[in-house]
């Protein structure tokens, strides 16, 4: 079981982040450390570089996301915690695998699609090339388990389809030269939607920060999101089926039934017939009461720098370590000639 998976570290992360993923790095993790695995979980600052972004916030933004992570219940000891910056395999496989990839593929990327929208011709080639440095991250530590929220289940496909030509275009069958990683995608909780508008996802790029309860908000702030949340005037059904063409009402009850870990049946059975001016309070003491000790371990772990700064450069090293063989073997069936170092 090799579990990889990375976060930007761009803007604040958010419950979309923890319930689609996080939380399932440090399911997995655990699954991985007990099972004699390994866990790689990077921060995905060279993706970071697709969009206009401040070089100075990067490395703040960085250190806040690996404070974040550790919170959430990442173990520096027992998973390899790392940025891709400090990994310069991730972008040299990158670049071998742009051999393979079709721009035809790229083209149909539905992320590509909704941030480049109408003009292309004025976006970074990095966002075009985006899914390819992805699929180096996982391809590059042979993954089999890749935790991610729903958003990024057509990137996975994509660095299956690239593994698995590159295999047959220039390895054995009996020795590929990458294993085709598996994503890992929670039942419920794939694609958390924002607070004011159910039909789109909640996003660190929004520009509202009211549409995402962000795992740094504090008790006071959460409950003012739940309380502003956008909703209709019916009380909640006893069933999900009522929920058809409620998509704010489905999304609330779907958080709360992630949160308390149950199915949204069972938050309608217990709901049903009452309206929001009872189950909002509700969702908001269930919220303060999973997220706060997050962020309470978050304020005290961000202040410490140094510290943060190590947990990075220690995973880095390992990190390093484990991506090379792959890397060797890429370069090798290419038939590209590396001196080795004296
Ligand atoms: P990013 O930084 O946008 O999001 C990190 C993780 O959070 C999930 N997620 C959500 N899940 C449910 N509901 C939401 N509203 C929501 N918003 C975000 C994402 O699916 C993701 O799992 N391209 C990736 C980073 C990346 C990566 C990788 C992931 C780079 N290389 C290799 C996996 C493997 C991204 O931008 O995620």
């Amino acid at each position: 079981m090799i579990v990889v998976s990375g976060i930007q570290p761009t803007g604040k992360p958010h419950l979309g982040n923890y319930l689609g993923a996080i939380r399932n790095y440090v399911k997995l993790q655990d699954e991985a450390h007990a099972n004699g695995g390994q866990c790689l979980i990077f921060l995905a600052d060279l993706h970071a570089l697709s969009m206009p972004h401040d070089p100075a916030d990067l490395h703040a933004s960085t250190l806040e996301m690996v404070a974040t992570l550790v919170a959430c219940g990442l173990d520096p000891a027992k998973c390899v915690l790392f940025n891709q910056a400090q990994v310069p395999q991730h972008a040299e496989l990158q670049w071998l695998l742009t051999g393979t990839a079709r721009m035809g593929w790229l083209n149909r990327m539905t992320q590509w699609k909704d941030k480049a929208g109408k003009n292309r011709e004025g976006q970074s080639v990095a966002l075009f090339t985006y899914p390819v440095l992805q699929a180096a991250d996982v391809l590059i530590y042979q993954a089999t388990h890749v935790p991610v929220g729903e958003d990024q289940k057509q990137h996975l496909e994509l660095a299956r389809d690239i593994a698995q030509k590159f295999n047959n275009d220039f390895a054995n069958e009996d020795a590929p030269v990458f294993t085709l990683p598996e994503p890992y995608i929670p039942e419920e909780a794939a694609r958390i939607m924002s607070l004011r508008d159910g039909s789109r996802k909640m996003s660190k790029s929004e520009p509202s920060d009211m549409s995402r309860i962000n795992l740094t908000d504090d008790a006071d702030t959460m409950a003012q999101k739940i309380k502003k949340a956008k909703t209709d005037p019916e009380p909640l059904p006893s069933e999900v089926a009522g929920l058809a063409e409620r998509p704010e009402a489905l999304n609330l009850v779907s958080i709360y039934a992630a949160l308390a870990e149950t199915t949204p049946d069972a938050v309608l059975a217990e709901f049903g017939g009452e309206g929001f001016g009872k189950f909002k309070p509700a969702m908001a003491d269930l919220c303060v009461a999973k997220l706060g000790p997050i962020r309470d371990r978050f304020v005290e772990l961000k202040e410490d720098r140094e510290a943060l700064d190590a947990i990075l450069a220690r995973g880095a090293l390992q990190a390093r370590e484990l991506a090379t063989p792959t890397l060797d073997s890429a370069y090798q069936a290419l038939g590209l000639v590396r001196g080795r170092p004296a």
